[in-house]
Parts: C-alpha cells; structure tokens; sequence
C-alpha cells in the first residue's frame, strides 16, 4: 500500500478545516436562517451552540482522526467493535447527498458571478430571474462546472489539491469578505442593520426558543463541518502531536467570524434597498440581496465580488466533503484517488441533478442529511468518544497540550452528558420538523407533480 499522504505544514492543516467550515452554510445559509429566524435572537442563540456544542464536537472528530489515521469508516472499524463500526456509514451518506446539492447551490453563485459583471442585477424581477438560475439546464450545467473544480482539486491529493488551493482560497475569503462588510458599513441603512442583527430582544428568544433551537443547532453543525467525519479525515493527515483543542479554536473562531461578517455585509445593503430580511428564505442572497445590488452604485460589480467569494468559499468547502468519500475509497477499497474522485464526480452530479431541476428537491436532501443525518452522526460519534473509548480520548486529547491538568476530563465529561442530551433533544426536535415537511409540503408536490 501507498505511504499514507499527510499535510505539509500545521498551517495546511488548520487552513483546509477552516476552507472546510467556511461555505454556503456562512454566507447563503447563516443570512437567511437569521432573517427567518428573527434576527439578533438566532445570533444570540447560535452563537452559544457554536461554543457549547460545536466545538466540543470538533475535538470529538479530531480525536478519532487523529489517533486512527484513517478515513471514518476505517477509524471506526480499528477502534470500535460491532454496531459502532457502522456509525461510519451515516458519514459517508450524508456527505454524499449533502455534495450533491452543496454543487447546485454553488453552481447558482457562479451565475450570479457573471450576471453581475454583466449588469444583470434587477430589482423588479429578481425573483423570476433567480427562478431561472436556479432550475433548468443552466443550473444542470453550472453543477457540473462546479463538481468538476472539486474533481480536479480534490484528485491532485492532500498537499499538491488541498492545501496548496487552501493557502490561496482562505486567506481571500477572508480578506474580501472584511472590505466589503467595511463598504456595507458607509450604506445608509446600516445602523438600522445593525440594530435588527445584533440586538436581541430577549422576549423572542422566550417566546421563540423551541422553533430558533433546532434550526441554530442544524446551522451550527453545518457551519462547522460537522457530523460526517470531515475534521476526522483531516485530522488523520495530521502528523504530529498538536494542541488539537488550540486548533479546533481557531477553526470555530474563524468559521463564526466569516458568518458575522456575512450578516454584516448583507443586512446593511438589504436595508439601504428598503428589503425586508426576513421574507425570502433560501432565496435571500439571490433575490433580495441581488436586487438590492441594483439598486447602489457599481452594485453589480460588487454583486460579482460577493458571489465570487461565495463561490470560493463553496470550493474549499465542497472539496472537504468529497474528500471524506475519497478517503473511504483509498483506505478500505483499494482504489486510487484519481480514480476514486472521478467516479464520485459523476455519480455525485448524477444524484444531484434533479436538485438543479427543482428546488424542493434542495428541502428534500439538505433537510435529511442536514438537519438529521449530521447530527445523528454527531450524537453516535460522541456517545461511543464519551463512552466507549474514554480513554483512548483522553489519552489523545492531552498529547501536544502542555499541563492539560484536569481540562481533558472536564471535555470528556462535557460530552458525555451535556451534549449527548442536547443532541438527543436537537435530533428529535429535527426529525420532527423534516417529518412536516415530507407531509406538507413535499407530499403537495408529488401530489401536483406525478
Ligand atoms: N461547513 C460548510 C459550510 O458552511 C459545509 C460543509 C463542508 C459541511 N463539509 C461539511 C457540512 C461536512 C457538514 C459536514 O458551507
């Protein structure tokens, strides 16, 4: 067998679990569930599962990675006995279904790209115009385009694919995202913006809690990149012994902070246009913030930029993703990477298609593998860390930490109770809402469609 491959530098590492966390799910996904969420008290409550949930569940995957060496379903065949060893295939599930229409979405900002440069933006028609983009052939097309980037990355290996576009695509996102929330800041609109994102009135939270709850929870998992074995497979690159719980800070301060950032780019220009936030759902960043581009100076152009950097962000997400199939085929399947990757281009794009054809196959996938698949993986993974393998994770946990004293059982103990029971409750909460929707509205459309 090939020497297994591994990251060139700490750096590497860190930057393609932040390219991992960085994605849609900051700049698409995180506006929205603001604006439907009602506001600052999603901010508010989102914010604490990043610190409470989140990261603790970093270090649960960095952990079984990094002691392992091996893609999810291999860590958990070598470590783990009998049911446990198949936790690996709610992974390896949900991140294929979630690429599938992760590559859609991502294919739409890169229509949104061009339709900016060429001074497409409309505020009268934004909605038919996003209808356009969304679903037919172009869309069909655009995923293809997209996937293939993720092909080509993802095949040229760990240091040569990953980490080299990593070190390119990071540190862009980062920097352009700060210009334009610092231009967001000039507009009109933005001290109303401000105080609609960032002031939370806490008798929404109150009266709001049981709906805001699952739906931050969902949005935290997605946004971290976790519960489908991501930060496993790339801690199981990582050579030495780090300070796994140092990284896994950066990576959630950094992660949150591109989806603050996005909030601050696209309230300020929504409420210099006169758009209400919380109206459009899915569509925010491609209706309303799309139209409110045409209405400001050089609008489409800075429309471009925006979309250019949601579509970078979505490739330096995308590849993690594919990356944790790939794994999965090169350690237990014997197949080469190349080969690995192009197959599951192809069948990815394949199951993705009918996603790029209508958009309530976009609820189908991304409710069922978002808000149920990741979490349920989360909850498994963290109850066999906690209780299975204490102390195999506390053993890893403390390497590459200096007088760890007590704070590796405090972790330990956080994730054996704390957190497994609030992923009890987050995953019945989930499945419960996704269960209205099949019933709903997605039996409507059969009813209509067949
Ligand atoms: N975190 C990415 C985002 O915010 C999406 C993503 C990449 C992801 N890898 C993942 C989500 C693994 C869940 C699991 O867009």
């Amino acid at each position: 067998m090939a020497e297994r491959e591994s990251w060139a530098t700490r750096t590497g590492f860190i930057l393609a679990a932040v390219g991992s966390a960085v994605g849609l799910g900051n700049i698409w996904r995180f506006p929205y569930q603001v604006g439907e969420q009602g506001g600052a008290a999603f901010l508010f409550i989102y914010l604490l599962l990043i610190v409470g949930v989140g990261f603790p569940v970093i270090l649960v995957e960095f952990v079984v990675g990094r002691n392992t060496e091996r893609n999810p379903v291999g860590a958990l065949k070598r470590i783990g006995s009998g049911a446990w060893t198949k936790i690996g295939w709610v992974f390896v599930t949900a991140g294929f279904v979630i690429l599938s229409y992760y590559s859609v979405v991502a294919g739409w900002t890169l229509r949104y790209v061009l339709l900016g440069l060429q001074g497409n933006y409309t505020a009268e028609s934004a909605p038919e115009q996003f209808g356009a983009v969304a679903s037919g052939l172009d869309a069909v097309v655009l995923h293809a385009i997209f996937m293939a980037a993720v092909v080509a990355i993802v095949a040229l290996g760990i240091e040569r694919g990953i980490e080299l576009s990593v070190k390119l695509m990071v540190p862009a996102i980062i920097l352009i995202s700060i210009g334009l929330a610092a231009y967001a800041f000039t507009l009109d609109g933005a001290a109303d913006a401000y105080a609609y994102y960032l002031s939370p009135e806490l008798s929404t939270i109150a009266s709001e809690w049981t709906t805001i709850l699952p739906a931050a929870a969902a949005q935290a998992f997605f946004t971290l990149s976790l519960g489908m074995g991501v930060m496993i497979t790339y801690a199981s690159y990582l050579g030495e012994d780090r300070n796994l719980a140092e990284d896994a800070g950066i990576i959630a301060v950094l992660d949150t902070f591109i989806a603050f950032t996005a909030g601050l780019i696209a309230f300020p220009v929504l409420f210099a246009a006169g758009i209400e936030p919380g109206a459009s759902g899915p569509s925010l960043i491609f209706v309303s913030l799309a139209a409110a581009f045409a209405e400001l100076p050089f609008g489409g152009l800075l429309g471009a930029v925006f979309f250019a950097t949601v579509a970078i962000a979505a490739l330096s997400s995308a590849i993690s993703i594919m990356e944790v199939v790939v794994s999965y085929l090169i350690d237990e399947r014997g197949i080469g990477r190349v080969p690995a990757t192009a197959a599951l281009g192809v069948a990815m794009f394949l199951v993705g298609t009918p996603a790029a054809l209508d958009l309530v196959f976009i609820d189908l996938y991304d409710g069922f593998a978002n808000s149920i698949l990741l979490m349920l993986g989360g909850l498994l993974l963290s109850v066999f860390v906690g209780w299975i393998v204490p102390d195999l994770a506390l053993d890893e946990i403390s390497k590459g930490i200096r007088n760890v004293g007590s704070l590796g059982s405090a972790w330990l103990w956080f994730v054996r109770v704390p957190v497994v029971l609030a992923l009890i409750i987050l995953v019945a909460l989930n499945a419960w809402d996704y269960f209205g929707f099949l019933t709903g509205d997605f039996a409507d459309w059969l009813s209509t469609n067949l």
